[in-house]
């Protein structure tokens, strides 16, 4: 077996970044106000406070505007919703992204549900995860719009693969096993249309499952999860963990392991991660379009 393709998400992202920031420039071009995101950072999270900085470079380096809100540790819920009322009302502010986790005596859904449902740039709000489901998203979830990106740019079609999504959290697993398993999310017919299993931390016989996978995605949290015998030659392989561990970053996949037998790999770091990011800036400047729709909408009404 040769080594795996590694899939190059820093490339990859750069490109797409390339491609929002000529929709942008042409956007303004066009008389649009530049698309602005606005950070909710609370506490001080280190490995938060590199995140939030990495997402305000990211969008400044493509020509959107990025403003940090930055609250101390002790914020009360009521005081978070407050901010929210005020950027949800805010004309100039098109994205709101509130950066997880948030410390453990907010209330995170109370938090996450006050966001405006067309500045939802992370997806997270009730409403975008409905219109996902039905099959008609608004705004795709960054990282599992990352994974599809990734793929499609590859050129490695999921319609009617078995794809195995490890992991059923808010954020990756349970959006990402939904666009799967859709006709369509916007990147064509063969980047959907899969044959889609989740496994989680009660599944019987995971390992004999991951094994029947064409793509296994790994999206739990765990330092190399996923082993070589879970795997079956000549799979896809998917890596969405970041775990620390003495201070070296790892996936949730046995990655040199898994190199020598995949078909295509990613790495960790320089996989979906920094798609991830180009992903919100993409929602960011979704997000100033649709607002703006939106108000010429009413303007016209008679
Ligand atoms: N923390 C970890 N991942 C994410 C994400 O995708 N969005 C936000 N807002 N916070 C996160």
């Amino acid at each position: 077996m040769t080594n795996a393709l590694v899939l190059d998400g820093k490339a990859t992202a750069l490109q797409i970044r390339k491609e929002i920031e000529q929709d942008t420039t042409a956007w303004k071009q066009g008389g649009g106000p530049t698309p602005t995101l606005a950070a909710v950072l609370v506490g001080d999270d280190p490995a938060s406070q590199v995140y939030v900085r990495n997402k305000e470079r990211a969008c400044v380096s493509v020509g959107l505007a990025s403003q940090l809100f930055r609250k101390p540790h002790a914020t009360t819920t009521e005081e978070l919703l407050d901010l929210l009322n005020t950027l949800n009302c805010d004309a100039e502010i098109h994205g709101i992204l509130v950066q997880l986790p948030l410390p453990a005596h907010i209330d995170t859904q109370a938090v996450l549900d006050a966001v405006h449902p067309l500045k939802d740039v992370d997806a997270f709000a009730p409403e975008n995860v409905g219109l996902l489901v039905q099959g008609r998203p608004r705004f795709l979830p960054c990282t599992p719009h990352g994974v599809l990106q990734i793929l499609a740019r590859y050129q490695l079609p999921v319609a009617g693969k078995h794809v195995v999504v490890v992991g059923r959290s808010d954020i990756v697993g349970k959006p990402l096993a939904n666009m799967l398993l859709q006709k369509d999310v916007g990147l064509g017919p063969d980047f959907a249309n899969a044959t889609v299993t989740i496994c989680h931390s009660r599944t019987a016989n995971m390992a004999e499952i991951v094994r029947s996978a064409d793509v296994v995605v790994a999206a739990v949290g765990q330092p190399e999860l996923i082993t070589t015998e879970m795997v079956s030659p000549g799979a896809i392989v998917i890596d969405v963990g970041i775990n620390r561990v003495d201070s070296r970053l790892v996936g949730d996949v046995d990655y040199p392991g898994l190199s020598a037998i995949a078909r295509a790999i990613t790495p960790v770091p320089g996989g979906i991660g920094p798609l991830t990011i180009a992903m919100l800036l993409s929602n960011t400047l979704k997000a100033c379009r649709l607002q703006n729709d939106a108000v010429k909408a009413l303007a016209t009404r008679d």
